[in-house]
């Protein structure tokens, strides 16, 4: 008997030691200390035995059952421990959290809201024309003949005879007086195309067009309305300036100015030391584009104006090359 209980043990603590996994264990648990297992069926032997040998084999097999007993214990918690430490691995809830990258509006977007925001308190829907434009809107009918400079295949980016990229926001304003009579109060917000292409040029930028046409329209409401514009997208010490100047589509015409953001008039490098910036190109409708759409120049007068958007942001923001806007550098757009 004494042998067994030593063999037993042998083969049980080797099987014990052998297990790789945890239902190994609940195997050789069954196996050996289960209703029907070895170790049961020892001690119920021992009962059969005679009186004498009963205290003395009794207490081996009791013994064995507990050594089997602590080395199925061990193996458990050997399985627990993996499993424990597996899960560590996969998940270290103590880890910061990865942020996500926030998005944000392309600052030329912004500032365009911001121009549109403006013009739509004063009174001024906004509307939209397409980027290919025929040579009719975007040339034509702005009194722009066939023989003007701007024209130029230089300037001009040329589908196909007729067919443009358009060069300005103008052809809107034909387009929406085509369509309607007056009144007229558009702010028309868009992309324009040049072959141009350096510092302070990009072949694509943006314009922002305004239209306003209606009985006794004067040059004194475009001064009003542009210098509220102003005022409100730069601040309230911001002075403008109107020069003649010349469009085949406004007369008069005038270019105007901003006191320079920089430097206040003093004179500095951005504003060529003149103190003043150019900001927009404006003028009276020309009564050669009213008759182009039909509206009677004895009754109606009307004035328009167009301007740059990067340039206004530049201005903004004091950034110095325009390029900047479409390099898609993360750092330069996330400051705005
Ligand atoms: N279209 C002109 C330009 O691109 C700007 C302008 C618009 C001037 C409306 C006068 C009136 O330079």
């Amino acid at each position: 008997m004494k042998q067994e209980l030593e063999k037993i043990e042998k083969e049980a603590l080797e099987a014990i030691r052998a297990v790789s996994d945890p239902t190994g264990v609940r195997t050789l648990n069954a196996r050996y200390l289960g209703r029907k297992g070895i170790v049961t069926g020892l001690l119920r032997k021992v009962s059969g035995l005679p009186p004498e040998e009963r205290p003395e084999t009794g207490k081996l097999a009791n013994k064995l059952k507990k050594r089997i007993e602590k080395a199925l214990e061990k193996a458990v918690q050997v399985f627990e421990a993996g499993r424990d430490k597996a899960a560590e691995d996969a998940l270290d809830v103590t880890l910061p959290g990865r942020p996500l990258a926030g998005g944000r509006m392309h600052p030329i977007t912004q500032m365009t809201q911001a121009i549109c925001n403006v013009f739509q308190r004063l009174g001024f829907e906004i509307v939209e024309g397409p980027d290919v434009e025929s040579d009719y809107y975007n040339f034509e009918a702005l009194n722009i003949p066939r023989d003007h400079p701007a024209r130029d295949m230089q300037d001009t980016f040329y589908i196909s005879e007729n067919i443009v990229l358009r060069t300005h926001t103008s052809p809107i304003q034909v387009r929406v007086m085509e369509s309607q009579p007056p009144p007229v109060r558009i702010i028309a917000p868009g992309k324009a195309y040049r072959v141009d292409s350096d510092i302070s040029h990009t072949p694509m930028f943006h314009q922002v067009e305004g239209l306003m046409v209606q009985e006794n329209v004067s040059f004194g409401d475009l001064k009003g309305i542009l210098t509220t514009f102003v005022q409100q997208i730069f601040d309230e010490e911001t002075s403008l300036r109107f020069r003649p100047s010349f469009f085949p589509f406004t007369e008069p015409s005038a270019e105007v100015d901003i006191r320079c953001v920089i430097c206040r008039g003093a004179g500095c490098r951005v504003c060529s030391h003149t103190g003043w910036l150019e900001v927009l190109g404006a003028g009276m409708v020309h009564p050669a584009v009213f008759e182009m759409v039909g509206y009677d120049t004895e009754r109606y007068s009307g004035f328009a104006f167009g301007m740059g958007i990067e340039r206004i942001a530049m201005l903004k923001y004091g950034i110095e090359d325009i390029r900047k806007f479409y390099e898609n550098d993360l750092r330069f757009l996330e400051q705005f």
